[in-house]
């Protein structure tokens, strides 16, 4: 494309992550007893150099005298760097084909590591100006080539001189030698580049600091990649959730913010306005206030399996998709309860406490193998269907009983009703979902219906079991052993105490509430949730939200993509068509789907169209919220 500007790009710690010297240490020196402190001096004057407290000629020098390098270490070294590459730079390599008569590398690394990175992305060899080493006849590394201007101090000014531009000219660096350009009259405006380091004395001289080339192309209209640059985005993490959704937003690109705890309403009210995508765990409460101050969100993460704590509805009447992690805990509630099932056959809780007070009760009697046993699961969803694997495996004959129709895994059987499920099993385990309906499913007649000397167990909800009904039951030995993780009334926080009922019953297994509790389901929560939220931040996929119409798009490719979130109300598609068709444009993939409240509408277009066609979309009576995808 014919343009009248240029794009001076520095190469280390701003085309790749890192210093291409810092690299070559590492491997030149493999081996060497002194390479940390070797390592540690040669970062030391990188840092002088470009921070501008020593000449850049001197650090030049320093540094190649320490590193022992020679021919032999390049490939290895230009084999990392080409893994280095900054993370927005691989995002929008179609700007470096695009504009490829523009772009300049100017650097005062070497020749010989940087032109295999930068020439896969279509550099011009003849667009690469660095220095050069010299070798001796073994190969070693001696120097450089002192008539190089990119060797001099202010060489970078030089070299542009030289080059004499005619057109504007854009720096992008993170150095203060890509500072001096910009001062010694030569370009037009310097970018601080930060995506990997920030250096506060080159930010502060910048005209604009850039967190990613996203933001410096978005700033001067060049985006051929994305629609809007990460760094923009605003992402709130609240709740301490696990640090790699923190790492992984990041990595993205997303300015990200977190916080260690909830935010009360007031507080969350005001720091909402500038969030776009709000992370949250189970104690942060987005009310319908919160919500309306929510103009920028797009979507909300709940780091855990419920959403309670969103106001759904409202969310859902503001176009804003609201994700969870539904199974990211299942096989750590699993895992327990199957625990759970073998101690309480054994007697273990009584057991054990006997023994903290120094009595020795051996006896086989009331003790049982699971092999055999009968176990009716009550609700199965996610949780109940891995546990009948499971108990399976370990042998026991498996019964389940769910109110809607489940396939039936491995030998499983299925019961007609609860009240037959109840009658046959050995062992109950509930695993239904927490809906107001469920409340005191199992109560005084339910325990009624089932064996003498039932093992129960209730992983699920607390309100679901009547916990009066249960302490009776274990009391009378009916129920001869039971395991409660979940409670109607659970404390707040550690420092409250737990009042139940259930406190001191023979065999009772008591648990805070910690079924999902795992360094794994966290891990796999941390995972889960920032992969939905991106997906639907960079595609408009919505599989797996709570509150939107679930669909799973194709990627989009050689096209742009119109995302449309309206009040369900008749007519709207036709009207999207409408004005497609009135501009001429011609529709390369279309997708809709509906709920009670909302539609959803993904129109993929050819990228060139009149621009005007996106107000008239947006104008369309019943819209909650439309974007642009490319
Ligand atoms: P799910 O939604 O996949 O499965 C629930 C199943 O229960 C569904 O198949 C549903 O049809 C069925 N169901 C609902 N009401 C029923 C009724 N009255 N009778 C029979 N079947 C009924 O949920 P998932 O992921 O399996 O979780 C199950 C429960 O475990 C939920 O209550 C969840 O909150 C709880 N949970 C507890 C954890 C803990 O730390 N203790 C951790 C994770 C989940």
């Amino acid at each position: 494309m014919k343009i009248n500007k240029y794009f001076v790009i520095d190469f280390d710690s701003t085309f790749t992550k890192v210093e291409a010297f810092d690299v070559l240490a590492d491997i030149s020196l493999n081996g060497h007893p002194d390479k940390a402190a070797i390592k540690r001096q040669v970062a030391e004057i990188t840092n002088q150099g470009m921070n501008g407290s020593i000449s850049f000629r001197e650090s030049l020098e320093k540094r190649l005298a320490l590193l022992h390098a020679d021919k032999t270490h390049i490939p290895a070294l230009v084999n990392l760097l080409k893994s280095m590459v900054s993370e927005s730079f691989k995002r929008n390599k179609d700007f470096f084909t695009t504009y490829s008569d523009n772009i300049y590398i100017i650097s005062n690394g070497f020749r010989e590591f940087i032109e295999p990175v930068v020439m896969e992305f279509g550099i011009k060899k003849e667009n690469i100006l660095a220095n050069e080493f010299t070798f001796d006849s073994h190969g070693k590394i001696t120097g450089f080539d002192k008539e190089n201007p990119l060797s001099m101090n202010q060489g970078k000014s030089e070299q542009l001189k030289r080059l004499n531009l005619p057109g504007d000219i854009y720096v992008i660096g993170d150095g203060y030698t890509d500072y001096e350009i910009k001062h010694s009259g030569l370009a037009n405006k310097f970018y601080a580049f930060t995506e990997n380091v920030e250096r506060e004395n080159v930010s502060s001289k910048a005209d604009h600091v850039t967190p990613s080339l996203d933001e410096f192309l978005y700033l001067n209209k060049l985006n051929t990649a994305i629609s809007y640059p990460k760094n923009r985005i605003n992402v709130l993490l609240l709740e301490n959730v696990h640090p790699i959704a923190l790492e992984t937003m990041k990595v993205e690109g997303f300015n990200v913010e977190t916080y260690p705890a909830g935010l009360a309403e007031e507080e969350l009210c005001e720091k909402i306005r500038n969030v776009s995508v709000l992370g949250i765990r189970s104690k942060t409460q987005v009310t319908a206030k919160v919500l309306e101050n929510a103009n920028r969100l797009m979507a909300i993460g709940a780091f855990c399996i419920g959403t309670n704590q969103v106001d759904l509805k409202e969310a859902t009447k503001k176009g804003i998709a609201v994700f969870n992690a539904p199974f990211s805990n299942t096989r750590s509630v699993v895992e327990l309860a199957i625990a759970e099932i073998i101690m309480l056959m054994r007697n273990i809780p009584d057991k054990s406490a006997k023994m903290h007070k120094g009595q020795w009760d051996k006896s086989a009697k009331g003790s049982f193998e699971i092999r055999g046993k009968r176990l009716g699961i009550v609700g199965y969803g996610n949780i109940g269907a891995q546990l009948s694997v499971l108990a399976e495996n370990l042998g026991m004959q498996v019964y389940y009983y769910d109110r809607e129709e489940k396939l039936a895994l491995g030998n499983a059987t299925k019961c007609k009703s609860l009240k037959e499920l109840l009658a046959i099993a050995d062992v109950i385990t509930l695993h239904v979902d927490g809906r107001e309906t469920n409340t005191k499913l199992i109560g005084v007649e339910q325990f009624a219906q089932m064996k003498k000397g039932v093992i129960f167990l209730n992983l699920s909800r607390g309100h679901v079991v009547d916990v009066k009904a249960l302490s009776e039951n274990i009391r009378s030995g009916k129920v001869a052993g039971c395991a409660i993780d979940v409670y109607p009334y659970e404390p707040i926080s550690n420092n409250e105490e737990f009042i139940s009922e259930l406190r001191g019953l023979p065999n009772t297994i008591l648990s805070p509430h910690i079924g999902g509790s795992t360094a794994e389901a966290q891990e796999n929560i941390g995972n889960f949730v920032p992969g939905k939220m991106m997906d639907y931040i960079n595609t408009g996929s919505t599989s797996n939200s709570v509150n939107f119409p679930n669909l799973t798009l194709p990627t989009l490719e050689n096209a742009h993509r119109l995302i449309h979130i309206h009040n369900n109300v008749p007519g709207i598609l036709a009207k999207i068509n409408k004005v497609l068709a009135d501009n001429g444009i011609n529709i390369a993939g279309q997708y809709l789907k509906t709920n009670e409240h909302i539609g959803y509408v993904i129109t993929d277009i050819n990228k060139e169209y009149n621009k005007e066609v996106i107000k008239e979309l947006r104008a369309i009576e019943n819209t909650i919220k439309f974007r642009v995808l490319y």
